[in-house]
């Protein structure tokens, strides 16, 4: 089933203390879920105060689609 999730965080949450970080994805996009794995560096050029909805293709490789929210 297709699915649109709106998500507006555009990086990791970081869950401390821990002997060493946990970074749980905030954006999304990992493949990696729920551990973020970088993938959120394809967020950088969004604009996080903006309207617009990103849609992704299933791959969750690039956005294929803008929208008005
Ligand atoms: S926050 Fe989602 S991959 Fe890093």
């Amino acid at each position: 089933m297709p699915r649109l999730v709106r998500l507006d965080a555009t990086g990791p949450i970081e869950i401390p203390p821990q002997p060493e970080s946990v970074w749980v994805c905030g954006c999304g996009l990992s493949r990696n879920l729920p551990l973020c794995d970088g993938s959120h560096k394809k967020c950088e050029k969004m604009e996080p105060d903006s309207a617009k909805v990103y849609v992704y293709d299933h791959d969750r490789k690039r956005v294929v689609e803008e929208r008005d929210a």
